[in-house]
């Protein structure tokens, strides 16, 4: 397929309102079972995976079959990217074999350059800045629960990272109100805030049950995401005051919903008595990723 004809998902904004909207009833049709078609049939996905991954690496494996497709997981112990053949000619070459490339990275640069050189859709796995198919899925779980976030506010509690970027994507491309805690120094990306801040109502608090207040979403992440391990006694202390628990829940509207992207840290970021009691929507959640996933290759790669 010539360049000028593949689109990318690099970005919640990739995607308009209206697409994103279509996109939402396709993967519902998908989660109901409504869906059978196989828009994949004959069709392959390159998975690269720079960090480790559970639900990502099986959501997509998995869902590229159920489309009719096939999926390779590149670690990268396993390809040339690893011992430093460039991103450029990794992209290219990759072209040349598959219909899409799934890539979970560090630096979003590293996506952005595999796009510019790919001829095949390319899919963003997780970088450092965004998570933009986790945040999908967790809007979908919304409109599962509580019928959809209009007039709702969500409000996201912890650190201001890949998780908390994409979910201010989302508000900017959506309109929903979106109420962020973070400790100074944990802010999210400015340029992002910003722009979803001049489109919709967007806080930046420091204080957590001042974002928990009357949200009808709840949402945390954990202190030291990937990369940042070598970091975690150091942010235990940035955080101290953050953990969702049930008192803060207490502050949320009386029917809110828990999510976590996973892998959580129970006594950390969430009480256990919050992600393993009833407003807990998690393993929806994280099924949601199998559906939302697949609405994203048939339309990107169908
Ligand atoms: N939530 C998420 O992306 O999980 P994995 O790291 O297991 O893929
Ligand atoms: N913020 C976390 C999300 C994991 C799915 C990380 O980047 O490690």
């Amino acid at each position: 397929m010539p360049a000028s004809q593949h689109r990318d998902f690099l970005a919640i904004p990739d995607f308009s309102r209206d697409e994103l909207l279509t996109l939402f009833d396709l993967a519902e049709s998908m989660r109901t079972g409504a869906y059978t078609d196989k828009p994949l049939a004959g069709k392959s996905l390159a998975m690269i995976f720079m960090k480790p991954s559970t639900r990502t690496r099986v959501s997509f494996e998995v869902g590229a079959w159920q489309l009719g497709g096939h999926a390779l997981f590149l670690s990268p112990r396993d390809i040339q990217l690893g011992r430093g053949e460039p991103i450029a000619d990794t992209a290219r070459v990759l072209s040349r074999y598959v219909d899409g490339i799934m890539i979970r990275t560090f630096a979003h640069e590293e996506i952005e350059e595999l796009a510019r050189h790919a001829t095949v859709p390319v899919i963003n796995g997780l970088t450092d800045l965004l998570h933009p198919c986790q945040i999908l899925a967790d809007l979908q779980t919304v409109r599962q629960h509580l019928g959809g976030w209009e007039g709702k506010k969500i409000a996201w509690i912890g650190d201001g990272n890949n998780m908390a970027n994409s979910w201010l994507n989302a508000a900017y491309r959506l309109g929903f109100e979106l109420a962020i805690a973070c400790p100074e120094g944990y802010d999210p990306d400015a340029s992002i805030l910003a722009r979803a801040q001049s489109a919709t109502k967007v806080t930046l608090t420091r204080e957590p049950h001042e974002a928990a207040e009357g949200a009808h979403v709840i949402n945390t992440d954990v202190w030291a995401s990937m990369g940042q391990e070598e970091e975690q006694k150091i942010r235990e202390k940035a955080f101290a005051g953050y953990t969702v628990d049930g008192a803060l829940m207490k502050r949320a509207a009386r029917d809110a919903i828990f999510l976590h992207c996973l892998p959580a840290h129970r006594g950390e970021e969430v009480a256990a008595e919050v992600i393993d009691g009833p407003q807990s929507r998690v393993w929806d959640e994280a099924e949601n990723r199998l559906h939302i996933q697949k609405a994203i290759m048939a339309v990107l790669m169908g």
